[in-house]
């Protein structure tokens, strides 16, 4: 089947994204979309352009590509559970173009090279931007700091993820040094010292606060699971408090059983949770995509493989049932998480970078172990039926996956999908 057509004889300018519904943070339009030079140039009903590649929407809906500010990529050190090439095919094919990956690998992410690592693999693989974490704390033992100084120019924030920062000298140490590099702190937020889940996380949220607000520092809380936390998150930005905070698909979605970290919550919770975000004060909707071998999870290792589910899933529980409109599901997996690291994504504004995901709002698919492209296959969707699935995603006018095929390096010229 030809996908792409072009329009006129000569080269090729740019790609026009033809008959789809345009979804935004600002907008909601039928028409067409044409990115040229990797920025989104114009927006509009019938565009005409001379030498274009054409992509046929067929009435599909286009919204900004997603931001994950939270994915495991395992990369150095387990590529039996994911490695950056099989990351990056599982982001795309979940309409992923800018990942922000954890510094829980082997070794772990606590030295410049590390992360200079992970980002040329990325750009080898041609298929997503990634943005890599540095560790807080050597080792991730959370005793001595890493070494922030050089890991500051190749991250976009410092976290022990897996692990909160227990010691609250080392933690004060921490928010002082980031506030000086001029990076957040993302803290797992957890004392294990405490039976209680919910307060485990209070707790060290709170103190957080309290050290973003002494030191200035910008404090990113991840993936929120309780009603306190947003209570006092709430109060803190009222404040002033640099902060912002993420929720899982999972815990806004999913009852609890499975095992991952935080424990999922129950109904009353969860709904706490999605009224936090519909009011923005959860920032983002972040996957911790968290693949695993099927041996390590039948040894309780915790995670769930989320980073191509994050949508259908959303958009199947919260969207369709009407808990949640698309403009701001949208705001929360793209515009806003595009903000706290800083790129010109997640909105379909000329000028923004050409990033976007053609989605089937209506056709129902079924989650299967060969559906996933990521090697962790540990998610408790498999067999489940969803709606809202990601056809196409494209980065700066480049088609890197389509209808669950990617387009990385070796197929440098998306033309190559005709
Ligand atoms: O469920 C989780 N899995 N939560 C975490 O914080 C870490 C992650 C992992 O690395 O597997």
């Amino acid at each position: 089947m030809r996908l792409l057509r072009r329009t006129g004889q000569g080269v090729s300018k740019g790609l026009l994204i033809t008959n789809v519904r345009l979804v935004d943070g600002h907008s909601d339009f039928r028409g067409d979309l044409y990115i040229e030079d990797g920025l989104i140039s114009a927006v509009g009903r019938g565009l005409r352009i001379p030498d274009a590649d054409v992509l046929p929407g067929g009435g599909r809906t286009l919204l900004p590509a997603f931001v994950d500010l939270h994915a495991h990529f395992r990369d150095p050190g387990y590529p039996e559970k994911e490695d950056i090439e099989s990351g990056s095919a599982a982001a795309v094919h979940g309409g992923y173009t800018a990942v922000a990956v954890m510094a829980n690998t082997n070794p772990v992410c606590d030295r410049p090279e590390i992360a200079t690592y992970m980002q040329e693999k990325a750009a080898r693989a041609g298929l997503i931007e990634l943005y890599p974490l540095g560790t807080i704390t050597r080792g991730i033992a959370g005793e001595e700091l890493s070494n922030m100084d050089g890991l500051a120019p190749h991250i976009w924030a410092f976290s022990d993820d897996g692990r909160g920062v227990e010691r609250p000298n080392v933690a004060l140490l921490a928010f002082r040094r980031a506030a000086a590099l001029g990076r957040p702190i993302a803290e797992h937020s957890e004392y294990r010292g405490i039976d209680d889940p919910a307060l485990a996380e209070e707790v060290m949220v709170n103190r957080d606060l309290l050290l973003a607000r002494r030191t200035g520092c910008a404090l990113h809380v991840e993936h929120v699971s309780s009603v306190g936390s947003v209570e006092l998150i709430s109060a803190a930005k009222r404040d002033g408090v640099p902060v912002t905070c993420e929720v899982t698909p999972h815990h806004l979605c999913l009852e609890p059983g499975y095992i991952v970290n935080p424990p999922l919550v129950p109904r009353e919770v969860r709904e706490r949770l999605l009224a936090a975000l519909a009011s923005g004060v959860i920032d983002a909707v972040a996957t911790d995509h968290a693949p695993h071998t099927a041996a390590d999870k039948e040894k309780g290792a915790p995670g769930i493989s989320g980073i191509e589910t994050a949508f259908p899933l959303l958009h199947s529980r919260l969207v369709r049932t009407g808990q949640l409109d698309l403009q701001s599901l949208v705001r929360a997996m793209a515009a806003r998480p595009a903000r706290i690291l800083g790129l010109n994504k997640g909105s379909l504004e000329p000028g923004r970078d050409g990033d976007v995901v053609l989605i089937e709002e209506d056709e129902e698919f079924t989650v299967t172990e060969d559906w996933l492209l990521s090697r962790g296959k540990n998610t408790p969707l498999i067999g489940q039926r969803l709606r809202g699935r990601v056809w196409a995603t494209v980065r700066r006018g480049q088609v890197v996956h389509l209808d669950g095929k990617t387009f990385g390096r070796d197929f440098d010229d998306h033309r190559s999908i005709v």
